[in-house]
C-alpha cells in the first residue's frame, strides 16, 4: 500500500481543489490510500507549540509522519499559498527538530478561476518545501487554469483532455513515491 498524506488549500466546502483531490484519490492506481490533513487549525503561536501543541496539528503531523508521501493541492491567493496551508505546515515542521516533512517525496498541484492556473503559488511552495528537506518531484506539473467550469455538481471531472492530464500524474506521482520513499 501506498499512503499518500493529502493538503488541500482550502477551507470552502465546494472548493474546486477539494475536487481536484478527490478526482486524483478517485484515479489513484489501486493500493494507494490518501489521508486528508484537517486544516482547519488555530493560528502558529510558538508561545504555545511547547506547552499546548493543538491536538488537530498533532493529527496532522501523524497522517505526515506515516505517509509514504505528500500531496499538496492548492489554490492561489493574492499570487501567492494561502494562509491556511502555510499555517498547516508550520505547525507540522514543529517544534525545532521534529520537522514532519523532511526526506518526504511530496507533489504540488493546483486549481485556480485564473489563467494563472496556481502557477506562481506552487511557485512558492516549491521555496517552502525546498527549506523543509523534502523530495519534489519535478515532473509533470498540473495547472487548473479557468476552473469554474471543469467540476459537475458534484465535484466530478469529465473533461477528457483534463482526465487524461490527472490519469497521467498521479499514475508517475504514485510510482515515484514508491521508488523514493
Ligand atoms: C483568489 N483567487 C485567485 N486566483 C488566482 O488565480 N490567483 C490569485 O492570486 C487569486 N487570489 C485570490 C485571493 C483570495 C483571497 C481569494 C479568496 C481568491 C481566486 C481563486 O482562484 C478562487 O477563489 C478559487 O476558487 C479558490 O480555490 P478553492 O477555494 O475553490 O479551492
Amino acid at each position: 500500500m501506498t499512503r499518500i498524506a493529502v493538503f488541500v488549500g482550502s477551507l470552502r466546502e465546494e472548493s474546486i481543489n477539494k475536487y481536484l483531490a478527490k478526482n486524483l484519490e478517485r484515479l489513484a492506481p489501486e493500493g494507494t490510500e490518501f489521508n486528508f490533513v484537517n486544516l482547519n487549525l488555530p493560528l502558529f503561536n510558538q508561545d504555545v507549540e511547547a506547552s499546548n501543541y493543538p491536538a488537530d496539528a498533532q493529527a496532522g503531523k501523524d497522517i505526515v509522519e506515516v505517509a509514504d508521501g505528500v500531496l499538496f493541492v492548492t489554490p492561489e491567493y493574492n499570487r501567492s499559498t494561502p494562509g491556511v496551508l502555510k499555517n498547516a505546515i508550520d505547525w507540522i515542521s514543529r517544534p525545532w527538530g521534529s520537522n514532519s516533512f523532511a526526506g518526504k517525496p511530496v507533489g504540488v498541484v493546483g486549481a485556480s478561476v485564473g489563467p494563472v492556473g496556481t502557477a506562481i503559488a506552487q511557485s512558492d511552495m516549491r521555496h517552502i518545501l525546498a527549506f523543509l528537506e523534502t523530495k519534489q518531484m519535478g515532473q509533470p506539473e498540473i495547472y487548473v487554469a479557468n476552473a469554474t467550469e471543469l467540476f459537475d455538481e458534484k465535484g466530478i471531472l469529465t473533461d477528457e483532455r483534463w482526465l487524461k492530464n490527472l490519469q497521467n500524474y498521479i499514475d508517475i506521482f504514485v510510482a515515484w513515491v514508491e521508488k523514493e520513499k
